[in-house]
């Protein structure tokens, strides 16, 4: 599919979360939202509807800031999997994350509320069991998982302690639940875009989900023992993403957010301003080296 036929979903998705982002920090300072002004069926159909959309490009232009820079070390250093695990990929997406583990272990399963991302993972890795399902209520019977692993698919639930009890449910006693989710305003690659962005186009609040801006460890450690797990535990990790040239980044940022839409001018310094805010980040040899940072949390089962 043409990138062209995607623009109007990534012009209301990407765009929207960026400035709920800001106008949110602003209002609040960070952390957990007030969930009170949060309505989380139009968060699940936004976020529904912009997924649906990414899917066909989501491998070539996203998937080197999320699940195709280090964190399968990450996955692995706190899981506790092994090769008898069964596994499950929460939000998998195209399922990238699931073909990487699916040597490592048993066995390995991928969700998805978006079908078109199902589709996408089925025709990639026909291997692979992936489910149409969400994370709010799974098709799997009680205690079916060793490990559930959730890799930048948090930060986009609706309703994520209603998402985080059932994942409990489905996973066995003393099996672990591994989250990796980017802290916003510590996304280097991401948010040198973003911040040339938010110079030229103004905030407007849109809907995102309460997790969206968490960024204090302490944060997800209450969140899921309150969900009912145990022995939770989270840290900052620098995720580093490797560009072989900003023009992937650039293309990704146009690509998401329909700014091909905008005035020539307006779109001329949003890319001015992307490509000197990625300079501090360049590599000597022509590429980009950017130190993104993530909370990894994890939690057992009793
Ligand atoms: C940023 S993508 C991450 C995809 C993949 N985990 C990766 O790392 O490449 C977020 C994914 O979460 C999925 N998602 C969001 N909310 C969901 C829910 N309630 N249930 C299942 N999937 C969900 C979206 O459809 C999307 O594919």
């Amino acid at each position: 599919m043409a990138i062209q036929e995607l623009k109007p979903v990534f012009t209301e998705w990407t765009l929207a979360s960026s400035w709920s982002t800001l106008s949110r920090r602003a209002s609040k300072g960070n952390g957990m939202a007030n969930t009170n002004s949060i309505d989380p069926h139009k968060v699940a159909d936004h976020e529904h509807q912009a997924w649906q959309g990414a899917a066909p490009l989501y491998e070539e232009y996203i998937s080197f800031m999320t699940a195709c820079s280090g964190q399968l070390e990450l996955v692995h250093e706190v899981s506790g999997i092994s090769d008898d695990s069964v596994i499950l990929d929460v939000g998998c997406g195209p399922g990238l994350l699931a073909a990487q583990l699916a040597p490592m272990v048993k066995s390995v399963m991928g969700i998805d509320f978006a079908s078109n991302m199902i589709a996408e993972a089925r025709s990639r890795f026909p291997d692979i069991e992936f489910h149409h399902a969400d994370a709010e209520n799974t098709p799997f019977d009680d205690h079916t998982f060793d490990c559930v692993i959730l890799n930048y698919c948090a930060h986009h639930l609706a309703r994520p302690e209603r998402a985080f009890q059932e994942l409990r449910r489905i996973i066995k006693p003393a099996g672990r639940i591994v989250i990796l989710h980017p802290i916003q305003s510590r996304q280097a690659c991401w948010g040198s875009f973003l911040k040339a962005l938010l110079e030229e186009l103004p905030p407007e609040t849109n809907p995102s989900g309460p997790l969206l801006n968490i960024e204090e460890p302490e944060d997800y450690v209450s969140l899921l023992k309150s969900c009912g797990f145990v022995a939770a535990k989270c840290e900052v990790r620098v995720k580093p993403v490797e560009a072989e040239s900003v023009n992937l980044l650039l293309t990704a940022a146009w690509a998401v957010t329909g700014l091909y839409e905008q005035p020539k001018e307006v779109q001329e310094r949003i890319r001015a301003g992307t490509i000197m805010n990625t300079s501090q980040y360049a590599r000597p040899d022509g590429g980009y080296h950017f130190p993104d940072e993530v909370l990894l949390a994890w939690a057992e089962v009793r």
